[in-house]
């Protein structure tokens, strides 16, 4: 069986791999990400193909990217942090390269890459939730990804979580996305910067004195090192995606929920409180089973090897 190639284009990176049939990435490739100009992307989406390809027998490649992909894997219908409305991407690609392409949702390729190779291996029924500059979410369900009528289906990241909340990329107002993401652990994080609370004196510090330089990253450190401000703006983040998923399984009942993206990096400091929100939320709790929460085990690689696993496996 011949390898398949998967790329993750993200904010700032495009990244690539040339999987082998048991997830093993025989080949990596990367890219600055020009996200927001779709021709400059499709060429070094198409570079990388080539690259990855060069020499070996490939016939297909999966593409994923952040935002809603119609069910045929051919076209970005609508992002909501990317300025790509309706973009032809599979056709832009093809026009470059001689595999066939395939487009998937980003948490929808990480989803099945954790299923197939990392920590959803012996579940059937499982959630993923990617928590970075947006909040992605994947269904699979009887060991198969579960993309709706139209492609579409857990945009978990735009359920909306408070009434006439914080208006989001997307355009409503109130989604999850804009309280459970790294996008809002950023923002939270700097309003405690910018004000003058002793509270946030370590992460006023940490980004010498100024709001705007202050990371994600910057947060999770400070966590680590055991600053309480870092803690918790974690658990405050962890609480409302944890909170969020208990909607989620009100609709799905999956046995695992699988958490990615950059900001699960920060491991337990993020899951514990996602946990317990969970808990605390659940319909029915105490009188039923409850779903384990578990950190990606494939970290940055998941949407590669998930996007290349998917075209293999023809679940494409
Ligand atoms: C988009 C999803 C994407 C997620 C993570 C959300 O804002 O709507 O399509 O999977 O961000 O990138
Ligand atoms: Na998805
Ligand atoms: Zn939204």
């Amino acid at each position: 069986v011949n390898p398949t190639i998967g790329i993750d284009i993200g904010g700032t990176k495009i990244a690539g791999g040339l999987i082998a049939p048991d997830g093993e990435i025989l080949r990596r490739a990367r890219r600055e990400s020009p996200a927001q100009d779709v021709d400059r992307l499709a060429d070094s989406v198409a570079d990388l193909i080539t690259e990855l390809s060069d020499g070996v027998e490939v016939e297909r490649a999966g593409v994923a990217c952040a935002g809603y992909i119609d069910k045929a894997g051919t076209t970005v219908l609508f992002s909501p942090n990317l300025a790509w409305r309706d973009e032809p991407l599979k056709e832009r690609l093809e026009q470059r390269v001689s595999v066939t392409v395939t487009i998937e949702n980003d948490a929808n390729a990480a989803a099945y890459g954790e299923f197939k190779h990392g920590a959803g291996i012996g579940v059937d029924d499982m959630m993923m939730l990617t928590i970075g500059t947006g909040v992605g979410g994947a269904v699979i369900i009887g060991g198969r990804l579960f993309r709706g009528s139209y492609g579409i289906a857990a945009e978990v990241g735009h359920m909306r979580v408070v009434p006439d909340g914080i208006r989001c990329g997307c355009g409503n107002r109130g989604c999850l996305e804009s309280y459970g993401s790294g996008t809002a652990l950023v923002r939270e994080a700097r309003a405690l910067v910018a004000g003058a609370s002793p509270y946030g004196a370590t992460l006023r510090e940490r980004c010498g004195g100024n709001a705007d330089r202050l990371e994600g990253k910057h947060v999770t450190q400070a966590a680590e090192d055991g600053d309480p401000a870092a803690v918790e703006l974690l658990a405050d983040l962890g609480r409302w995606i944890g909170e969020g998923a208990a909607s989620m399984a009100a609709i799905v009942d999956p046995a695992r929920f699988v958490v990615g993206g950059g900001v699960a990096d920060a491991g337990d400091l993020l899951l514990e409180p996602i946990r317990e929100g969970y808990a605390r939320q659940l319909t029915g709790r105490g009188h039923r089973p409850v779903a384990t929460f578990e950190a990606a085990r494939l970290g940055n690689d998941a949407g590669m090897v998930g996007a290349a696993a998917l075209v293999r496996t023809e679940q494409r």
